[in-house]
């Protein structure tokens, strides 16, 4: 096979939610694909650590500050982008919060706003930007961070009804914009060790209760993302479009059969 259809020189790439964890990862593995990286979230200072990263190991990338809830913020980024590369060929559509951890019963009106907010309608509205520079460009691939929260009821609550919501925006968007030759794509990660989750594997039993649940009998490592993204982002993928990639060790096909420890 030609390896070859995995490269994403020439490519630019950006990643919102790039500081840390799974979009850290993603960066990196862009860069190493040899993608020209930008690295997104809200704090400059993540950013540029993971630029100044891709940077030293010989990789193109820059670092920028956006707010994916802040239209105004998500437009003026895609502007820097387009301004500074003259092209945008890959969005990873990463960032993503889940404020509230407790019953449905007692979730508030803000964390509500803020979940729906950041997980899907900044989500929808930096998609429709950067789709409008590819389509222009003549293609591109979006890839949205999903979860397989988004695919069956979990204790998540409102943070799931954002990822089923991605997956259907993820479909949607493919159908429709197919015929720009964008690719619309996510990914659903089970629990990857990141701050995001940490609720959800830093206490050792919570982590052992977890773990057992997991057919490879371990959480995922953001590092682990990395393949499928520069899958889906380079010609590797280049007839897979509206797919939603489970990444979870095998937990949605239910716990370990005949566990031996
Ligand atoms: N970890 C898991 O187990 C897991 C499982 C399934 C899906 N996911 C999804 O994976 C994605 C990445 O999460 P992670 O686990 O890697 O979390 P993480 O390590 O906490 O990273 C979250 C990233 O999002 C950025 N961010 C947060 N709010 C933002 C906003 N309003 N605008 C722009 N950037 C923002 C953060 O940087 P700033 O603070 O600088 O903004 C940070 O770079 C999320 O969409 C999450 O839902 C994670």
């Amino acid at each position: 096979m030609n390896l070859s259809l995995f490269s994403c020189e020439g490519k630019v790439a950006l990643i919102t939610g790039g500081s840390r964890g799974i979009g850290r990862a993603a960066a990196h593995a862009l860069a190493d694909a040899g993608a020209t990286v930008v690295v997104s979230s809200r704090k400059l200072a993540g950013n540029e650590e993971v630029a100044e990263e891709i940077k030293a190991k010989g990789g193109k990338a820059m670092a920028i500050a956006s707010h994916v809830a802040k239209l105004d913020e998500s437009k003026s980024l895609i502007e820097k982008v387009t301004s500074e590369f003259g092209r945008l060929d890959i969005l990873m559509n990463n960032a993503g919060t889940n404020p509230y951890y407790g019953p449905l019963m007692y979730q508030d009106e803000k964390t509500w706003d803020i979940t729906m907010n950041v997980n899907l309608k900044g989500l929808f509205f930096l998609s429709q930007l950067a789709a409008r520079v590819m389509k222009d460009q003549g293609g591109g691939s979006i890839i949205n961070t999903a979860s397989i929260g988004g695919m069956r009821a979990s204790d998540l609550g409102v943070y799931c009804v954002t990822k089923a919501a991605v997956i259907m925006l993820t479909n949607v968007m493919a159908k429709e914009w197919g015929q720009h030759n964008i690719r619309v794509n996510a990914i659903a990660p089970g629990i990857i060790k990141t701050r995001l989750s940490e609720q959800l594997w830093k206490d050792p039993e919570v982590n052992k209760a977890a773990v057992a649940k997991v057919p490879l009998l371990r959480l995922g490592e953001p590092e682990e993302l990395g393949g499928v993204v520069v899958f889906l982002a380079s010609d590797a993928g280049s007839y897979v479009t509206g797919e939603t990639i489970v990444v979870d060790g095998g937990v949605l096909h239910g716990e370990p059969a005949h566990p031996e420890k």
